[in-house]
């Protein structure tokens, strides 16, 4: 009998969950530093995870001929991650109880702890992405893109689109969408096209200004989730030196990929009640089915931008099938 296609791929993230599993635990149970109780709850926090990214970081790398290892990088993805969700479920944030089936960082050792275990997340991050042997120069460059894509003109950004108008004392958008300072100057493409160039953009000091509600939803979802998978991608191909527009296509991919995901997220998130039925989200602003059409969309050009990298075969396109069948039902 022939091996399913879809049993080697559940496999290969399976091996590679386990890989980052077992490298996150090293790394931070084996860090050293005086204060054991920060520690603890850095490893509780870490634990856990699905470890998409970081299964993306390693696979594009590996995917797109890279030579030696990315797991520093993959560590540190996944450290982002961990810390962002940490701070995601503080009660001046989400406010959620439970976090990966158990009860949240903040629930198990207090909000100050919570703030404090997600500063020491997101700073080994970059304490472990520096610790690679890969060529110095790309290691610099992989550094530069984590630090974009999880900041103020990433996920961060997307965080604060999330907490809504009035949260900061800012007015809100005219949309009544998640958009402090109305007036801003910056387009959806030139904030989203940044990426293209690197990360590098001329601050403009305020946010964009979307008429539509439902486009500053999708602003949102971009930043907050797409972003990090975005990072993800582009990592593994600047790392295995891959040219400019493999590194730009694969980055794409990845921000399609999040972007259908944190649609399937709310649409799963509003199926089970909860405190974050307040949001305001794709499907509440399109219709459910809608959304799940756009979530449909965004996995075929993800897979159909990693096609363009070189491989209908890589991780990422595979999870998109993956998802496009697990999630919404349908044939890749
Ligand atoms: C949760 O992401 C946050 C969202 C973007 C919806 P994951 O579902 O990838 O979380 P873990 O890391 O596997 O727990
Ligand atoms: C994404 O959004 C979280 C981050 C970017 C940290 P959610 O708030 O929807 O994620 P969950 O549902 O809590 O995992
Ligand atoms: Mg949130
Ligand atoms: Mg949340
Ligand atoms: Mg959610």
């Amino acid at each position: 009998m022939g091996v399913c296609p879809l049993d080697d791929f559940l496999r290969e993230l399976e091996s590679l969950r386990k890989a980052i599993d077992e490298a996150m635990e090293r790394a931070i149970s084996g860090y050293p530093c005086d204060v054991p109780l920060i520690r603890e709850a850095m490893a509780y926090a870490s634990e856990g995870g699905k470890r998409l990214r970081g299964a993306i970081v390693l696979s594009t790398f590996e995917s797109l001929g890279g030579r030696g290892d990315a797991t520093p990088f993959a560590l540190a993805i996944e450290m982002i991650q961990a810390y962002s969700l940490v701070h995601d479920d503080l009660p001046c944030m989400d406010d959620a109880e439970m976090r990966r089936g158990r009860p949240a960082c903040h629930r198990k050792y207090g909000e100050a702890m919570g703030v404090l275990a997600g500063d020491a997340l997101l700073t080994l991050a970059f304490e472990t992405a520096a610790t690679s042997d890969l060529p110095p120069y790309r290691v610099v460059e992989g550094i530069r893109a984590l630090a974009y894509g999880a900041g103020a003109a990433g996920m961060v950004g997307g965080q604060v689109l999330d907490l809504g108008p009035g949260t900061d004392g800012s007015p809100g958008s005219a949309s009544g969408a998640h958009l402090p300072g109305a007036e801003g100057s910056v387009t959806e493409a030139q904030v989203l096209g940044a990426a293209e160039t690197g990360g590098t953009r001329e601050a403009s000091g305020s946010w964009p200004s979307l008429n539509d509600g439902a486009d500053a939803v999708r602003l949102m979802y971009r930043l907050k989730t797409g972003k990090l998978f975005e990072t993800a991608a582009r990592l593994g191909a600047i790392l295995a030196g891959a040219p400019g527009d493999i590194v730009r296509k694969a980055g794409e991919a990845g921000m399609s990929f999040g972007f259908a995901f944190q649609i399937l997220d709310d649409i799963e998130d509003a199926s089970q009640g909860g405190a974050e039925d307040q949001k305001d989200t794709l499907p509440k602003r399109i219709s459910v089915e809608k959304a799940r059409e756009e979530a449909a969309e965004a996995l075929r050009r993800c897979k159909k931008l990693v096609t363009e990298c070189g491989g209908p075969d890589f991780l990422l396109a595979r999870l998109a099938d993956y998802y496009l069948a697990s999630k919404l039902g349908l044939a890749p």
